[in-house]
């Protein structure tokens, strides 16, 4: 299994959307992938739970808690959930204090290791323990930047704090797949600008093309799926950088 974090400590800027379609594609591809709610505000799982998402009593916090293997919820065929809501924020508080606190995360994906082609951790956004947890027990990074002027200041930040892990004893095999530029709208100059700069400053490591900004994310989430379902060339692109992310890991 290979575990990707979708971080950025910065609100607003497309992590969950990113991390479920990226999910839906690589499971088009013929992957199983376990999606993991890192996030207190339960985001992901309301996305597919709707109001059942406040109600399960077995969440990644129980995993946490209790460093014991919970049964994933389907959500299709080759998607299964890790769910979460508010009560994670209570491991905000307590994994500080645990033995191994930054690692517990990683023994938890230990136990789906061979269920599972893929992990895809939707974080929340802070770079608090739960965080750090992530990036912990990845593989690969993506880092979704709005194309706005707070961009570059996002990814200062977020880049020492894999640098830090990096360099630590915490996991220095993780490595950032890519930085994308999210709710891109071509119309906006700042927009442009922003996104320039940081293919400028950033080169490779920005992904070649940005995520467009469109009211269809908004309308999959309100049937609960994933883009394909609304629009083919929307999911023509996530086919694309599922299909780069798959083929890149591949030659490393
Ligand atoms: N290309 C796009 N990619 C992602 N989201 C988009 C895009 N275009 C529009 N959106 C909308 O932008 C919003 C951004 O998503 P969201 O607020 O879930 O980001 P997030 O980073 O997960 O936030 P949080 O940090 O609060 O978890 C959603 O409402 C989504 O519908
Ligand atoms: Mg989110």
């Amino acid at each position: 299994m290979l575990t990707i974090a979708i971080a950025n400590q910065k609100g607003g800027v497309g992590k969950t959307p990113t991390a479920v379609n990226l999910a839906f594609a690589l499971a088009r591809a013929g992957n199983c992938v376990l999606l993991l709610d890192l996030d207190p505000q339960g985001s992901l799982s309301e996305y597919f739970l709707a109001e059942e998402a406040d109600i399960q009593e077995i969440t990644v916090y129980t995993a946490l808690s209790g460093l014991q293997r919970i049964n994933p919820l389907p959500i299709t065929d080759r998607i299964a959930l890790l769910p979460a809501h508010d009560e994670l924020a209570g491991a905000e508080l307590e994994l500080p204090n645990k033995v191994n606190g930054q690692k517990r995360l990683a023994k938890i994906l230990s136990f789906y290791q061979s269920d599972y082609d893929f992990c895809v951790i939707d974080c929340p956004p802070s770079l608090g323990i739960l965080t750090i947890n992530a990036l912990a027990s990845s593989n690969q990074v993506i880092i979704p930047v709005k194309t706005e002027i707070s961009a570059e200041r996002a990814l200062k930040r977020i880049k020492n704090t894999i640098n830090d892990i990096q360099q630590s004893d915490l996991n220095s095999n993780l490595a950032i797949w890519g930085i994308l530029p999210t709710i891109y709208d071509s119309r906006k100059a700042h927009h442009k600008e922003v996104l320039q700069a940081l293919k400028h400053k950033y080169g490779n490591e920005v992904y070649s093309e940005p995520s467009r900004e469109t009211t269809k994310y908004n309308d999959a989430t309100v049937l609960r799926t994933d883009i394909s379902a609304l629009d083919k060339a929307l999911a023509a692109y996530w086919d694309t950088l599922a299909a780069t992310f798959v083929e890149e890991r591949r030659m490393t």
